[in-house]
């Protein structure tokens, strides 16, 4: 494995590489961003994965100071399983001051996108950056952040980008909770509740499987029960799968997506239902 900080390195150790897999991260890696690497070892013969935390894609009062950066330990973790580890500066990502952005679909002001303005913008104009930088064939993004995933597969479609978007599943510890690298902002306490939020999205899961329809009012119901055991609910919101729109009541492919802060952890997560 081998560690590159500079675009003109990464060019010349990707010259005569013909399929390149593509993880791009922001660091801290935990057993699910290994999981999108294992994934693209079985979809390209070199593995490259990028560890920057992109100032663009955070809000002035979030917390692109405090997000742990862990170079060292995550190049540790990806011995023998990447072929690449690109690390930007982020002078070499932003050699001027950013002045064009991608400007993503009206679906990137909605969910996260209303609670987070501009994050979309930031994290497409980063992904674009890199696809550039890398050229890879084929990229993995994990359906934890299903709503980048939907932005990025239709920044590829409607930009013609060459590259096929693989989404993979969310890694969950043993008691549900997704993992994710602010999850250990979490107090002892916080991290036994933070279980609550994916328990609450299987129950919805079934209970829209069992039939019932009326969205909204189980959405309320969802964000009421998160509510009272203490959480800032952002929102609990039932999507279709294919473009994140409001579902009729035929629509059998199902997104169920939520966001809420446990004290001053956020925390999203998703389940797919089919009906
Ligand atoms: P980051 O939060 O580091 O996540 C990197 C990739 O890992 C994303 O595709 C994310 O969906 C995936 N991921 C994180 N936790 C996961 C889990 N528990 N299971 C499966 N996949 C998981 O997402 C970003 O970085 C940035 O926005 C980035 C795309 C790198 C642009 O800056």
């Amino acid at each position: 494995m081998q560690l590159i900080h500079t675009v003109a390195e990464l060019r010349a150790r990707l010259a005569s590489e013909k399929a390149v897999a593509f993880v791009p991260t922001m660091g801290n890696l935990h057993e699910g961003h290994i999981e999108l690497v294992r994934l693209a070892r079985s979809r390209g013969s070199c593995v490259v994965v990028s560890i920057f935390v992109n100032p663009l894609q955070f809000g002035p009062n979030e917390d692109f100071d405090k997000y742990p950066r862990t170079l060292e330990a995550d190049c540790e973790k990806l011995q023998g399983l990447a072929d690449v580890v690109f690390a930007p500066a982020v002078t070499d990502m932003y050699p001027e001051q950013q002045t064009l952005f991608v400007e993503p679909p009206p679906i990137a002001s909605e969910l996260c996108g209303e609670f987070r303005p501009g994050h979309f913008r930031g994290v497409a104009t980063v992904v674009l950056k890199l696809f550039n930088q890398v050229q890879p064939q084929v990229a993995v993004f994990g359906k934890k952040d299903y709503q980048q995933l939907a932005i990025i597969r239709s920044m590829v479609t409607q930009f013609n980008l060459p590259i096929l978007i693989v989404g993979a599943e969310t890694t969950r510890a043993a008691d549900g909770l997704a993992l994710s690298s602010r999850n250990q902002y979490l107090s002892a306490e916080e991290r036994t509740e933070a279980a609550f939020l994916s328990q609450i999205l299987s129950g919805m899961g079934e209970t829209l499987k069992g039939g019932a329809v009326g969205y909204v009012a189980r959405e309320r119901e969802a964000a009421a029960a998160l509510a009272k055991r203490g959480w800032q609910v952002e929102y609990v919101s039932v999507r279709k799968q294919a473009d994140l729109g409001v579902p009729g009541e035929a629509e059998r492919r199902l997104v169920i997506l939520v966001a809420a802060r446990l004290g001053k952890t956020r925390l999203i997560d998703n389940i797919e239902v089919c009906l």
